[in-house]
């Protein structure tokens, strides 16, 4: 114990109640990431102690929200992992397309879920831009549980040092020159609804035909992430797909969801 004093008994009544509130699960390998976060609040706010803030954040939910915000980890860039847009590009879009012409439905609903800073689904509305044309439309919708995250999002502006991995064509053609960095042209940020979601609660959607959920479940344990996937599921068009990220995996879990190996990357799909 140091002088913020987090015994074994804070870290544990800490870890439960953010496992219970946000599906992120601390264990005694990643306890140090934990202490130092909970360690900085503490030093924030004078006189309070980890057992009064603890009370605090079982009776204030603004101050709750804030805590969960600052233990998350949200590090993203630009077209990361260009294995996924690849698929999404190649197999994914042109499978969609066979499927919904049939239906006469002419609009592909995206779901970038734990979007941190709005990369990833500025990444794919940049993607479909340069793919679609009318009759065929897109919208994504881009959550996350920080809403310090979907503020940065929603300004659409990076600095220099987060642009890298952005094509030269892409950069010309999508983002404008603004001071120290660059600005994504509104007809993107138009295709793209910041919103706040925790993923422990239904999400409300449905039809929705591609859900990207990279990097989020390996916070999660398992029960947890079963929970996650399924309300991905339930939110899912009857033919549609699923990106997780490429050090996660559905393996060994019990879902409808069936794996799909395509020349680019590996995703799943919901084909009922
Ligand atoms: C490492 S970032 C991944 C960003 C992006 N998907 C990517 O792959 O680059 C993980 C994001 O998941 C969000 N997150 C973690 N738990 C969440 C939850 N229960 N509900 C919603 N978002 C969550 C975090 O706030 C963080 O922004």
């Amino acid at each position: 114990m140091d002088m913020t004093g987090i015994s074994d008994g804070d870290f544990e009544r800490y870890r439960r109640l953010i496992y219970d509130e946000s599906g992120i699960h601390f264990t005694a390998l990643n306890r140090a990431i934990l202490e130092s976060r909970l360690k900085e609040r503490l030093r924030e706010r004078e006189g309070e102690t980890a057992l009064s803030y603890f009370e605090k954040l079982r009776s204030d939910k603004g101050e709750l929200r804030d805590f969960l915000d600052s233990i998350t980890t949200n590090l993203t860039r630009f077209f990361r992992n260009q294995a996924h847009f690849d698929a999404l590009e190649k197999f994914v879009i042109p499978a969609l397309i066979d499927v919904k012409k049939n239906e006469g439905n002419y609009h592909i609903k995206i779901w970038s879920a734990g979007c941190a800073t709005g990369e990833e689904p500025y990444t794919i509305a940049m993607l479909l831009a340069g793919l679609l044309s009318p009759p065929w439309n897109f919208s994504i919708i881009a959550s996350d549980l920080s809403l310090q995250c979907l503020m940065k999002a929603k300004e659409g502006f990076y600095a220099d040092a987060h642009m890298s991995g952005v094509p030269e064509t892409t950069l010309r053609k999508y983002f404008d020159r603004a001071e120290g960095g660059w600005k994504i042209h509104r007809d993107i940020m138009a295709k793209v609804r910041f919103d706040y979601h925790n993923l422990k609660n239904d999400p409300g959607f449905n039809n929705i035909d591609i859900v990207f959920c990279r990097n989020v479940l390996i916070y999660f344990d398992e029960a947890a992430q079963r929970a996650v996937i399924e309300r991905f599921w339930n939110a899912m068009a009857k033919k549609s797909f699923l990106f997780i990220g490429h050090s996660e995996s559905l393996f060994g879990m019990r879902t409808n969801f069936t794996f799909v190996k395509t020349p680019f990357a590996t995703l799943y799909k919901k084909w009922v």
